[in-house]
C-alpha cells in the first residue's frame, strides 16, 4: 500500500479521530505526550515552529497560545479542514496540506523548532522526512518527535490475558521486523504503521546530522494517575518514546 492509500485512510478516519481530541488532544496526549513535549521546549515566544503532521491541530493551537508563530502541515485534506475550523481567528497558525517527506514549499532554515507528534511511524520513508526536518531547521534548531515505543509496540505485541481477561504481561514479538503493518485504530478503520528498531531510529538521526539531546519514556504523573487510574499499567512498560534532537 502506498502513500495515496494512506492519505485516503486518514481522510476517512479524520472525523472520528478528531472527535476524541479536545484542546489538549486525546487522553494519551494529555497524560503522556504533552508533558514530555513541553518539558523539552526551551523558549517558545516569537519562535517559528512547524507542527509536522498536525492532524486536527490541537498542538498547533497550544503552541500558538504560548506565543509561537506556527506553520502546520498534514497530508490529509480533511484533517487540514478540521484544524482550520477549530482554530479561532486570533491565533496565528498557517495550515498547509503537504507530505512530511517532501515539503518543498517551505524554505530552508526557516524554523527554530519542529514537532512531529505521533507521525514518524506513519511514514513510509522516515529517512527522507528526517532530511526534510534537518533542511527546514536553522542551525542549532530543535526537532522533537513522539512515536509508539518501537521496543514494546511491535507488529506482534499485545497483552497476555487470563480467560477472564486479567492482564498477565505484555508480549513483544517481531521486534527486528522493519516495514509496514496494519493496526485497527477506530472501530472500522485499519491504519498503516511502520515499525523500525530503536537502532535504526538513532543511527538514522545521527546519519542525518542530528545530535541527540534527550529521550523520555513517559509515565503518568501522580496527579494525572489519580485522575486516570487505569494508566497504572503504564508503569509496567512504556507505550511511547519522545526524542529531542538538535541540528548541529
Ligand atoms: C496520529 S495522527 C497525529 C496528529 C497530530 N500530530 C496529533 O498529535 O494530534 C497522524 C497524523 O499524521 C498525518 N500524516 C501521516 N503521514 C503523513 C505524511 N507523510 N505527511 C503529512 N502528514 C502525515 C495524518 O494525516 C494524521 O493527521
Amino acid at each position: 500500500m502506498g502513500t495515496e492509500e494512506a492519505i485516503k485512510r486518514w481522510d476517512r478516519f479524520a472525523d472520528t479521530y478528531s472527535q476524541n481530541h479536545s484542546e489538549h488532544g486525546d487522553i494519551h496526549k494529555e497524560v503522556f505526550l504533552n508533558p514530555a513535549i513541553f518539558s523539552f521546549i526551551e523558549t517558545i515566544t516569537n519562535k517559528n515552529v512547524l507542527d509536522a503532521g498536525c492532524g486536527e491541530g490541537y498542538l498547533s493551537r497550544m503552541l500558538a497560545k504560548s506565543g509561537a508563530h506556527v506553520t502546520a502541515v498534514d497530508y490529509s485534506a480533511r484533517m487540514i479542514e478540521i484544524a482550520t475550523k477549530r482554530t479561532p481567528p486570533d491565533l496565528e497558525i498557517h495550515y498547509q496540506q503537504g507530505n512530511c517527506e517532501e515539503l518543498h514549499f517551505l524554505e530552508d532554515h526557516s524554523f527554530d523548532l519542529i514537532i512531529a507528534n505521533m507521525v514518524i511511524h506513519d511514514l513510509a520513508n522516515y529517512e527522507k522526512a528526517f532530511r526534510e526536518m534537518y533542511r527546514l531547521l536553522r542551525d542549532q534548531g530543535t526537532f522533537i518527535f513522539t512515536i509508539l515505543h518501537p521496543c514494546f509496540v511491535t507488529p506482534g505485541s499485545g497483552w497476555e490475558k487470563t480467560k477472564d481477561g486479567k492482564k498477565l504481561h505484555w508480549n513483544v514479538d517481531q521486534y527486528f521486523y522493519e516495514g509496514a503493518y496494519e493496526q485497527r485504530l477506530g472501530d472500522q478503520e485499519k491504519m498503516l504503521f511502520f515499525h523500525r528498531t530503536l537502532t535504526s531510529y538513532i543511527n538514522t538521526l545521527m546519519k542525518t546530522g542530528f545530535r541527540l539531546e534527550g529521550i523520555i519514556e513517559p509515565k503518568p504523573s501522580e496527579e494525572l494517575l489519580q485522575q486516570y487510574p487505569s494508566f497504572e499499567e503504564d508503569f509496567r512498560c512504556p507505550d511511547f518514546i519522545v526524542f529531542k534532537v538538535k541540528k548541529s
